[in-house]
């Protein structure tokens, strides 16, 4: 990167103003607006199941259409054609595509050929360079020559962040990352995750239910409820007791351990008439 495009970089906040995203009649972001997200910053992305957390990262990433205006610096992304978008925006979804019988290494090759980082083209021994680099990055330089179809759950998230990661984009988001993954993996997920988003400068947005590593490892939570935003700041501003019962409906407790991280325990269930 150059320095003016690292200059550049440095100005491409994220604005989200006042978009609604629905699937036919169905109104599922109801005319949400944020502060910018800033380039270096992770951002979890939290909210019951239904809250509109995939929906809305689609609709950044252009995948459903959408009202209202989506900037990255002085880009308005709806006017981008896809391809150019996907170079800014890259995103894993939730369910990775099964049946895909490439190797690891060939995806990342794929993904490199089908969107060009912001330097222009490289050829295919640089890809694969960049690939198995990667990939020794993530831990998993083993399962470069191993087939999509075969993978564990886990090993299939793995690749999936590596094919997300491989494009440098600008804008990073990644759905529920860490789900199938065992302890020590979402451990390094995250904070690889953390690492990359400062080190590269980009606008990382995570999806978690973890709350806990939410708390550890984002800058600022975005709490979404009912396709709103319901809350959103730092996790100690966020994550509170009073919204785990607002939306969540648990009573729970916030609590700082012995290492001086958050932590978030839900205690029960909270019956329906106490949620309001
Ligand atoms: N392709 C779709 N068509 C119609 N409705 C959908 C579609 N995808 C999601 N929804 C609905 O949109 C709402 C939000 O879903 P989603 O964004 O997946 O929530 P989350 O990721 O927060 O669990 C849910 O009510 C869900 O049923
Ligand atoms: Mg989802």
């Amino acid at each position: 990167m150059s320095t003016a495009q690292a200059a550049e970089a440095t100005r491409s906040t994220l604005s989200i103003e006042d978009v609604s995203v629905g699937y036919g009649r169905k109104q599922v972001i109801d005319r949400m607006s944020a502060a910018p997200l800033l380039p270096g910053t992770l951002t979890a992305l939290v909210g019951p199941n239904g809250a509109g957390k995939s929906t809305l990262l689609r609709s950044l990433a252009g995948l459903v259409p959408g009202k209202g205006r989506l900037r990255l610096g002085t880009r308005d992304l709806r006017q981008l054609p896809l391809s150019e978008r996907a170079r800014h925006v890259s995103f894993m979804p939730q369910g990775l595509p099964q049946g895909v019988a490439l190797t690891v290494l060939e995806t990342l090759i794929g993904a490199l050929r089908a969107t060009p980082p912001a330097g222009g083209p490289v050829s295919d021994e640089e890809a694969t360079r960049r690939g198995i680099a990667l990939l020794e990055r993530l831990g998993i330089a083993d399962l470069a020559l191993r087939s999509l179809d075969r993978l564990s759950g886990g090993q299939r998230q793995l690749a999936g962040l590596a094919q997300a990661l491989i494009r440098e984009p600008d804008v990073l988001m990644l759905d529920e990352p860490t789900s199938a993954l065992d302890l020590r993996f979402q451990l390094k997920v995250m904070g690889l995750v953390r690492d990359t988003v400062r080190e590269h400068a980009l606008i990382g947005i995570v999806v978690l239910h973890d709350l806990a590593l939410a708390a550890r490892f984002s800058d600022r939570v975005m709490v979404l409820h009912g396709g709103r935003l319901r809350a959103d700041g730092s996790p100690d501003e966020t994550l509170t007791p009073a919204l785990l019962a607002e939306v969540y409906g648990v009573r729970g407790r916030v609590e700082r351990c012995s290492l001086g991280h958050l932590l978030v325990l839900a205690d029960e269930a909270l019956p329906q008439q106490a949620r309001a």
